[in-house]
């Protein structure tokens, strides 16, 4: 692995009693690229960010984000803008009210605030209750509140759920725009078509690492459609993948 890598997952386990969700994961996100952690629903992606962000202890297993684990990373709160479930709006605020009592906990300004909801198109809805929002639009607060302390690195778990097509491309268009300007995207999905266009490295796990390396490297046979490969790291045993993975390295 390179010295660069912003986030390194190194042998990540996760055992819940008999059950092991995450087995052995190793990977590492490079920095100002949008890197898509890809899987079935019930894969592991979300316990895998969640120890990445130590909000789950791993069973055995490293991870660090800018080289500290993030429970020991200075001024993490402000460096890592984090969507994931479970960090909802505070019961009755509006979106901009919302965002005022995060800006008051991160020490960012009401200026931000508005700034933040301007980039998600969150304006003219930001005096309306946030529990009236629709799916899509609670997506954008939450990634409005993700970027208030204008993070180097976002980690978003499925911030494309419940978007409808015109939502999709603009999150992908958000997504490229934050990693060209030099920002690090960290972003899981369960649906390969939904980031094949916005994504420039690609990590697969269904329990265990299926793939890690650039879309290119994914796709380099060109024979397969990008999808039907990504089912057949899924679907084969994690033995024929690595195996996959070592001919396409070859
Ligand atoms: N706290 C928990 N206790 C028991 N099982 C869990 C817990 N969290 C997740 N799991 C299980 O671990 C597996 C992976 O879950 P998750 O990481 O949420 O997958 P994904 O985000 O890829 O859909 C699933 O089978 C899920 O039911
Ligand atoms: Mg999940």
């Amino acid at each position: 692995m390179s010295a660069a890598g912003v986030v390194r997952a190194s042998g990540l386990t996760k055992e819940f009693g008999p059950f092991t969700a995450v087995q052995d994961v190793t990977f590492e996100v490079r920095p100002g690229r949008v890197t898509g952690l890809l899987g079935r629903n019930g894969a592991g992606k979300s316990t895998s960010l969640r120890m990445l962000l130590g909000l789950v202890r791993p069973t055995s297993g490293t991870a660090t984000v800018f080289g500290h684990p993030y429970t020991e990373l200075p001024d993490a709160a402000r460096r890592v803008g984090v969507c994931m479930d479970g960090i909802g709006p505070t019961p009755g605020a509006s979106g901009r009210r919302d965002l005022r009592i995060w800006a008051r906990t991160l020490g960012v300004s009401h200026a931000r605030v508005d700034e933040v909801l301007d980039r998600v198109g969150l304006t003219d809805a930001a005096d309306r209750p946030a529990k009236g929002y629709s799916t899509g639009m609670k997506q954008r607060l939450a990634l409005a509140t993700a970027l208030l302390a204008d993070p180097e690195l976002l980690v978003l778990d499925e911030p494309a759920n419940g978007l409808d097509p015109d939502g999709i491309r603009w999150l992908r268009d958000t997504l490229r725009a934050l990693a060209a300007e030099g920002r690090t995207v960290l972003v899981s999905s369960h649906l390969l078509a939904e980031v094949e266009q916005t994504v420039d490295d690609v990590v697969v796990i269904q329990r265990t690492l299926r793939f890690a390396g650039s879309l290119a490297e994914l796709t380099s046979d060109g024979a397969q459609r990008l999808e039907d490969r990504f089912f057949s790291l899924v679907d084969g045993d994690a033995e024929t993948a690595a195996r996959t993975e070592r001919l396409t390295h070859a």
